[in-house]
């Protein structure tokens, strides 16, 4: 069976997370030429949770517009793009947070989901790599088949542990314990959300240790987008924790090899993943400093 197929089956038994209806809708009325405004109001106001959320988002300093209580109020604060960044993101938290995670490791999963979901669409941003939405959603769903992988296999969240600490490619040890991994499996996710499919795509093979697998250039990119931000939202976390962890000159060859194991040459790959998004070293630099102040804020 193919390993796609295969992996379907395994999430399938445990329940594969419904996009809740309220997205179905909204795709609906966004892939208009012209969305009705109205409309929109109308399927957010349905739901109570959203419509609460999305009110305190539009509250939150971030957007600091002063009093925000209706939803046309919220919808004109944020602005329609991100506006649908953020009911993704609360419906995707909505539905991880169904599977009785610990909760300690639950903090950690969301944290670093938002922070990619920030880290990519910064990125994109910067570099064209990408339209900014697509990043975001590919950071916001790259690792969301983890929750389901620790439902679905005992030790799951064991194993994957281990081989972050050890510095072994998670994606090998996935493959050689349960026959399929995160990546194939957040993109069966992505798949059933329907979300597009440069995202579903990018996230399929994100471990992958060579940028070649992809032929597509438009789904190239937004791949090199996400292996990017992965490697940089990690050095940060590092930094985080470990105080003065200082990883320059080598930086992108240690994340990387904490990350992937690449057994192919990390120059080559480096140099393919800063051709796809335009950028030299010194830029990855100073992108790197931009997602480090994402990450501290
Ligand atoms: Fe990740
Ligand atoms: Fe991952």
């Amino acid at each position: 069976m193919q390993k796609t197929e295969y992996t379907k089956k395994i999430l399938e038994s445990i329940g594969i997370p419904s996009q809740p209806l309220f997205l179905l809708s909204l795709q609906e009325e966004f892939s208009k030429k012209v969305p009705d405004f109205h409309n929109i109001i109308n399927i957010v106001e349905k739901d109570v949770s959203l419509s609460a959320r999305l009110i305190r988002v539009a509250n939150s300093p971030f957007f600091a517009g002063g009093r925000i209580e209706t939803i046309e109020q919220a919808l004109r604060m944020v602005g329609i793009d991100n506006f649908y960044s953020i009911i993704l993101a609360a419906a995707l938290k909505e539905a991880m947070s169904e599977k009785d995670l610990d909760k300690e490791f639950f903090e950690f999963f969301w944290s670093h989901t938002e922070l990619m979901a920030a880290a990519c669409a910064y990125i994109a941003r910067r570099t064209r790599s990408a339209p900014e939405g697509y990043a975001y959603m590919t950071g916001l769903f790259h690792d969301c088949a983890v929750p389901l992988l620790i439902k679905r296999f005992d030790g799951y969240l064991k194993v994957f542990r281990l081989a972050l600490r050890l510095n072994y490619p998670v994606v090998e040890i996935e493959n050689d314990i349960y026959k399929t991994d995160h990546c194939i499996a957040g993109f069966v996710i992505a798949t059933s959300w329907h979300l597009p499919k440069p995202v579903s795509y990018a996230i399929k093979y994100h471990h992958y240790p060579d940028i070649d697998i992809y032929e597509s250039p438009e789904i190239r990119k937004l791949a090199s987008t996400l292996i990017l931000a992965e490697t940089i939202v990690y050095a940060g976390s590092m930094q985080q924790n470990a105080g003065n962890f200082e990883i320059e000159p080598s930086w992108g060859r240690t994340l990387d090899s904490f990350l992937m194991n690449n057994p192919i040459d990390f120059d080559s790959r480096w140099a393919k993943i800063m051709s796809d998004l335009g950028i030299d070293e010194e830029d990855v630099f100073s992108i790197r400093e931009k997602v480090f102040e994402i990450i501290t804020r």
